[in-house]
């Protein structure tokens, strides 16, 4: 490995009795030519020496907010921001705490909050203080704010007790360690809530519903959330956003201008009434087909004939707005719903239809659809990225921050 590609990482050092498997992560990264430049807290060091983490790290220790010499050699905030990315481990219910408060009181947490880099926290503590409300409400700030996490563990925990909050093994953070350098997860700052002010948003959420006859439709399960949460997330980051809802039971969202459509020729209308604008996504999950006529009363079981229905193909309102010549959003992000061969239908969703950017996945996976949690691979021609086990709220709030960035880079 080069002194270029070589990975660095800032471990941050908690005080817990899991502190010992570190010694052994610091081991496993040097033998895959990790660097690592070691912190401990204060009550770390009640745990393991300084002496061991140092020899194993082959570097010092830093440990002190105000150490002249430290400050003198590689000030806190050059050290927070000198690493690839910042590993906390064993991260104690006091330093999630710390994060998620903003409180700087020594030199970890200084570092934690002075960073620009993405935190990857290893949690362990005891089962009561990790399911603890004020925990669980820390951990939830702190997903909210980009942070990842590996673990805890389910199991036997030093202080006897059994359940959740025992620290993963050192092999799994070093797996965790080495996805999260490979990918290119957003960490957002303060500066991204007005990232998309001035711009439009366009976007489609929820399912159509295509008639039949008077009473009956075909339909699908998807239940907008994702679309609702993206109109939301751009609204948020101060973009003007127009969203088209199909048949959905939420409400629309708060600051955002909402049409309501049933069929996908209606939702294609009322896209295209929406131009132009500077971003288009397309979250919808139309149907793909349509009955070729509308029964104009209802159907009638009649005398035990099953009726026959005739189909004919919807709009792709994706692959039409994506290859307007006149009046094409700057970005076009479509989503892929899979359920078997993901990346490579992605793939070429993303090439026959003409989107920027693809959102793919598997909704094969235990009824992805309508559910909260969701995991997306987000795919362009140059590149792919998994974001794994998030919110749709989380995965609409990384993508508007994505967006937002590659506007920001194509207009400059
Ligand atoms: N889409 C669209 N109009 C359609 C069908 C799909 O705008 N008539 C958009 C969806 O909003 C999504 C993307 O195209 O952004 C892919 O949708 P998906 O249902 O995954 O794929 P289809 O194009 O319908 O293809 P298939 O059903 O064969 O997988």
């Amino acid at each position: 490995m080069t002194a270029q590609t070589q990975k660095r990482i800032l471990l941050v050092i908690g005080g817990g009795i899991a502190a010992y498997k570190v010694l052994e992560l610091i081991r496993r990264a040097q033998e895959r030519g990790i660097e690592i430049t070691p912190v401990m807290t204060a009550a770390a060091k009640h745990f393991v020496t300084p002496l061991s983490v140092a020899s194993l790290a082959r570097t010092k220790v830093h440990d002190a907010l105000f150490a002249l010499t430290d400050e003198a050699e590689m000030g806190h905030i050059e050290l927070s921001r000198s690493a690839d990315l910042v590993v906390v481990a064993p991260a104690t219910a006091d330093l999630l705490a710390k994060m998620a408060q903003g409180i700087a009181n020594d030199l970890a947490s200084t570092l934690l909050l002075a960073t620009d880099k993405k935190i990857l926290v290893a949690p362990a503590m005891n089962v009561r203080m990790w399911l603890h409300p004020a925990t669980m409400r820390n951990v939830e700030t702190l997903r909210h704010d980009g942070v990842l996490f590996v673990g805890p563990e389910d199991g036997d925990m030093a202080c006897g007790e059994y359940g959740p909050g025992r620290m993963s093994e050192p092999l799994a953070i070093l797996a965790a360690i080495e996805s999260a350098l490979a990918t290119e997860t957003f960490l957002p700052l303060p500066s991204a809530t007005a990232a998309l002010a001035g711009k439009t948003v366009v976007i489609t959420s929820g399912p159509t519903h295509e008639p039949i006859d008077p009473v009956r439709y075909l339909a699908n399960r998807s239940s907008g959330k994702q679309g609702h949460a993206l109109a939301k997330a751009a609204a948020a980051a101060g973009a003007r956003v127009t969203l088209i809802s199909g048949p959905v039971t939420l409400a629309d969202p708060a600051g955002v201008t909402t049409h309501h459509v049933e069929t996908a020729r209606q939702m294609l209308a009322e896209t295209e009434a929406a131009l132009p604008a500077d971003i288009f996504i397309a979250a919808a999950a139309v149907a793909d087909w349509r009955a070729d006529e509308e029964a104009h009363q209802k159907i009638k079981k009649g005398a035990g004939e099953a009726p026959v229905l005739h189909f004919v193909e919807n709009p792709d309102i994706l692959a039409t707005i994506a290859q307007r010549t006149t009046a094409r959003p700057s970005l076009v992000l479509g989503f892929a719903a899979e359920t078997e061969n993901l990346l490579a239908n992605a793939q070429e969703k993303l090439r026959c239809k003409g989107a920027d950017l693809i959102v793919a996945n598997d909704v094969g996976k235990d009824g992805v659809m309508g559910k909260d949690e969701t995991t997306v691979t987000i795919i362009t021609a140059a590149s792919t990225e998994t974001w794994a086990d998030l919110s749709k709220d989380e995965v609409a709030r990384r993508l508007i921050a994505r967006l937002a960035g590659e506007l920001d880079g194509r207009t400059r």
